[in-house]
């Protein structure tokens, strides 16, 4: 069941998605080689404190950490750790922002240092097919052009798109309906209506598109350990296309 949203609520999301965009603004001066995940986790953890909101990852069906840091071949639900960040590694920091019940979620894929080729190629090409997801959205499309949208760019640029995991929609929950997936066929899934409100966040592989989650129950990783980046938005569907949520509202 899809919850569609009515313009004071999407109102009342926009401070949650904007302290998870600003917290992705504020992190990207620390993402350098020495760094460890942990230390990005508490920066962020303390910023979305002191921006009056909480963090939803922390213990999200038992997930331990305030953010998902996912480095190189991990597609996503990385858990900081101790491990230091190394010049030429990609790393996602994907923040989701509790403010008055609301969650705004979004995630960016940081260069650490000087980036090799491939790995700027795959990040820039992920980054391009959310745009491209988004630019679809309007009332009377359907959650199929969306995905077919990313898949053929993604395919065209001969790099891969994870299966397993989609966007979704978001509100007081976190993961509510519908499941956005970012592969698919034009005009089939469910018809995008003014009101919704949901996530596009496309994981994009270097190699093959399967995935395994590790023993820890959590870390994705490709199963052919290529690299994976992403990119996610969260956005509300208008009468005229998608208003992009979190967008941020600090500089750099
Ligand atoms: N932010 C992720 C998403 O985009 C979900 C993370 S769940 C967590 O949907 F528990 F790992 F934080
Ligand atoms: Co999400
Ligand atoms: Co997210």
């Amino acid at each position: 069941m899809v919850q569609l949203k009515t313009a004071a609520e999407i109102e009342a999301m926009r401070p949650a998605c904007q302290v998870a965009a600003n917290t992705l603004v504020m992190i990207e001066p620390y993402i350098k080689p020495g760094i460890t995940t942990d230390e990005i986790n508490q920066l962020v953890h303390d910023y979305t404190l002191k921006q009056g909101g909480i963090p939803a990852p922390l213990n999200y069906r038992g997930f331990p950490k305030s953010v998902c840091t996912s480095v190189n071949h991990v597609v996503c639900h990385g858990i900081p750790d101790k491990k230091k960040l190394k010049d030429g590694d990609i790393i996602n920091v994907d923040v989701t922002t509790i403010i008055d019940g609301w969650h705004g979620d979004t995630s960016k894929t940081f260069y650490v240092g000087k980036p090799k080729v491939r790995a700027q190629k795959l990040t820039e090409v992920a980054r391009e097919a959310l745009q491209i997801g988004i630019d679809v959205v309007k009332p009377g499309a359907t959650l199929g052009d969306i995905g077919y949208a990313i898949q053929s760019f993604v395919e065209k640029n001969r790099f891969s798109v994870v299966r397993e995991y989609c966007g979704h929609g978001i509100g007081r929950v976190f993961h509510e309906d519908p499941q956005v997936v970012h592969f698919g066929k034009q005009g089939e899934g469910m018809v995008i209506k003014e009101g919704m409100v949901f996530t596009i966040e496309p994981m994009v592989n270097v190699g093959k598109h399967p995935v395994k989650v590790l023993n820890d129950g959590w870390t994705v990783v490709t199963r052919d350990r290529g690299l994976s980046a992403q990119f996610e938005h969260t956005i509300a569907v208008r009468k005229d296309g998608a208003e992009i949520l979190t967008l941020p509202t600090t500089k750099g």
